[in-house]
């Protein structure tokens, strides 16, 4: 069966990014001039996906009128005979029914938010979407990739990247062999731990298509590590009863849930703007930063700049 249906759980509280998410969403912080989660609902569509399923909570009422039509200021861009902004504003209303919305009235956790949506989503495969983890490619979208690889498999898969070792205590971490060039067979997989005990590098970042019977233990509601029912921990019942693969993507990933990592989110695809490009390079230029290392980051160059600024060069 094809994977027409994405989860999208945007009903965390954003802690890391207080005050700025006190009262509105991290997924509508913008990104150059989107925001974050428009970027992840493109990804979706481009996949093929036909039914985007958001898990909201309480103040995410900007994220709902963002694919909502706008009538003011559509009439008044029409008055003003500004069709291309028009254009854009109005291509973003989905048709009804292509996004639908529930509702995780307490934030207990990844694994519960994907719960929520249990009754929409059914008895078929399903994509996972967390909009603040971007990942910017050059080729085709991550989501792309993983529904031809999922229609290979028949099996759940995560999007994996390695991470440096002391960090294991922010991811899902699996245990796991190679089985092709960008596939890893998992074996075993652990919620954020230690790195003492983390049985690898291998990440699990914000994007995976799921098989339905993840259903029966998302169900169980275990709470795990920090006390949240996670989704890591019901991925590792399902290991028990079918494989679950891994897809190391190329692509470079920012964690716009950090500030740090949306920051660098901003400089990246701003630096891919042609209107753009030249003022902030000038800017950066300018000699109020002083860069201290060098490195590379996929394709790009990337200058670490006093004080832990960062900027992409081509
Ligand atoms: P995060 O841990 O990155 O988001 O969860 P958070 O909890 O909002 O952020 P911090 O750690 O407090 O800063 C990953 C994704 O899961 C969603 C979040 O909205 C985010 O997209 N999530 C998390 C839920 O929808 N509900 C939850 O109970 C927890």
């Amino acid at each position: 069966m094809k994977v027409k249906k994405a989860v999208f759980p945007v009903a965390g509280l954003g802690t890391r990014f207080i005050p700025a998410t006190k009262a509105m969403a991290k997924e509508m912080l913008p990104v150059v001039d989107k925001p974050i989660i428009q970027y992840a609902v493109e990804e979706a569509f481009a996949a093929g996906i036909e039914q985007i399923i958001f898990v909201t909570g309480r103040g995410k009422k900007a994220l709902e009128d963002h694919f909502d039509r706008s009538v003011e200021i559509e009439s008044n861009l029409e008055a003003k005979g500004k069709t291309e902004l028009l254009k854009q504003i109005q291509e973003l209303v989905p048709r009804t029914g292509t996004i639908v919305y529930t509702r995780q009235h307490q934030p207990r956790g990844l694994g519960h938010a994907i719960w929520c949506a249990r009754d929409i989503v059914g008895d078929e495969p399903f994509a996972v979407l967390l909009a603040d983890d971007m990942i910017k490619t050059e080729g085709k979208p991550v989501l792309s990739e993983m529904v031809e690889q999922f229609d290979r498999f028949r099996a759940s898969i995560a999007a994996v990247m390695e991470v440096d070792k002391s960090q294991t205590d922010k991811y899902g971490i699996l245990d796991a062999g190679p089985l092709e060039d960008k596939i890893v067979r998992v074996n075993d997989m652990i919620e954020k731990p230690a790195p003492e005990e983390a049985p690898s590098n291998l990440a699990i970042v914000g994007r995976y298509i799921l098989t339905p019977k993840i259903w029966d233990h998302l169900g169980k509601k275990q709470k795990g590590a920090g006390g949240e029912i996670q989704l890591t921990d019901a991925m590792r019942a399902l290991l028990k009863e079918q494989p679950i693969f891994g897809y190391k993507f190329e692509g470079t990933r920012f964690d716009c849930g950090d500030k740090a990592g949306f920051q660098m989110a901003n400089l990246a695809y701003a630096l891919e703007r042609p209107e753009l490009k030249d003022k902030l390079l000038d800017f950066i230029k300018s000699g109020c930063f002083n860069i201290i290392d060098f490195r590379s980051c996929s394709s790009q160059k990337i200058a670490i700049l006093e004080p832990g600024r960062l900027f992409a060069n081509q």
